[in-house]
């Protein structure tokens, strides 16, 4: 049922991920001494936790050739080399796709709504583009906004593969001057979907209601919204994007337009529906 696709190993960027690997190595550096039912116990644990992300991927309909090749080809790209060389303008990198099971669940919010304008902040090598553009009808539209014109036109290529593709309109340039734009012209959206800088996402979001960028009773997707954890963690450790991220989730918790939920789906994955 699932799909292998070979790529070089990801580090664990999800709080279950990054679960799963302490379990692994606790169980790797225990000695002798340790008994055997705390070692049964935590060898389970482990199993619980390091065993959900791939049985998500085998019971979820498999992706398309297109996203697949797609990737497989993000995998393989050298983020590190392209960003030293300055063909990048910022330090990408693989795990940043969001990869089979978050592309399904998107698409899966696209035919369940309906949305026939979707608007994409934050695009990298576009496979959750791709993955929604699938699912929307042949008249449909995405609007998709990235900063880096590398990655735009690695995005770009992959579109060219696919029959939907054509779908996709690609917006280089800082999303809030995008949106800026695409409010001036007088465009709106059915379905948002945020996955770019963690440090504008409020910015982002009150952009999208106060320009009505977003139309009533449309909904709002936002990627990272458990930053590893972080935003229910101790607040010593907190990163800079783990504080902005804890700072949207409290805007959008007491913001009167909307109303929302927070699925521990990868990274976890807010969906917010703009009240009519
Ligand atoms: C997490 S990745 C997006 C992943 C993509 N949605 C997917 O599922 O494959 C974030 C992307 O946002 C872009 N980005 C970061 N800051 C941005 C900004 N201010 N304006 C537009 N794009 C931005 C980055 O260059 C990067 O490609």
């Amino acid at each position: 049922m699932s799909q292998v696709v070979e790529k070089p190993s990801a580090r664990p960027v999800t709080p279950l991920g990054i679960l799963a690997k302490q379990l692994e190595t606790i169980l790797q550096t225990l000695n002798q001494q340790t008994s055997d039912e705390l070692l049964a116990n935590l060898n389970q644990a482990w199993l619980l936790a390091a065993g959900l992300d791939p049985y998500l991927e085998e019971c979820t309909t498999r992706e398309s050739p297109a996203l697949a090749a797609l990737a497989q080809k993000t995998a393989h790209e050298g983020w590190s080399q392209r960003f030293h060389e300055g063909a990048t303008v910022r330090e990408l990198e693989q795990e940043m796709l969001s990869g089979h099971v978050e592309g399904q669940t998107l698409k899966m919010f696209i035919h369940m709504t309906k949305a026939r304008k979707v608007l994409e902040v934050g695009m990298f090598t576009g496979y959750s583009a791709l993955a929604m553009a699938e699912a929307l009808p042949p008249d449909g539209e995405l609007v998709a906004c990235e900063v880096d014109p590398y990655t735009a036109e690695f995005a770009q290529a992959a579109f060219r593969e696919s029959p939907h593709g054509a779908k996709i309109r690609v917006e280089v340039g800082a999303a809030l001057e995008t949106l800026e734009k695409l409010s001036t012209v007088g465009e709106s959206f059915d379905f948002v979907f945020i996955d770019a800088d963690k440090r504008e996402y409020v910015k982002y979001f009150q952009t999208l209601l106060d320009k009505d960028l977003l139309i009533p009773g449309g909904f709002l997707c936002v990627d990272n919204t458990l930053l590893q954890g972080q935003v229910y963690l101790s607040t010593e450790n907190r990163t800079p994007n783990g504080e902005a991220i804890a700072q949207f989730n409290r805007v959008v918790a007491t913001d009167a337009r909307v109303e929302q939920v927070l699925l521990p789906l990868r990274d976890g994955l807010t969906i917010i529906r703009r009240l009519p």
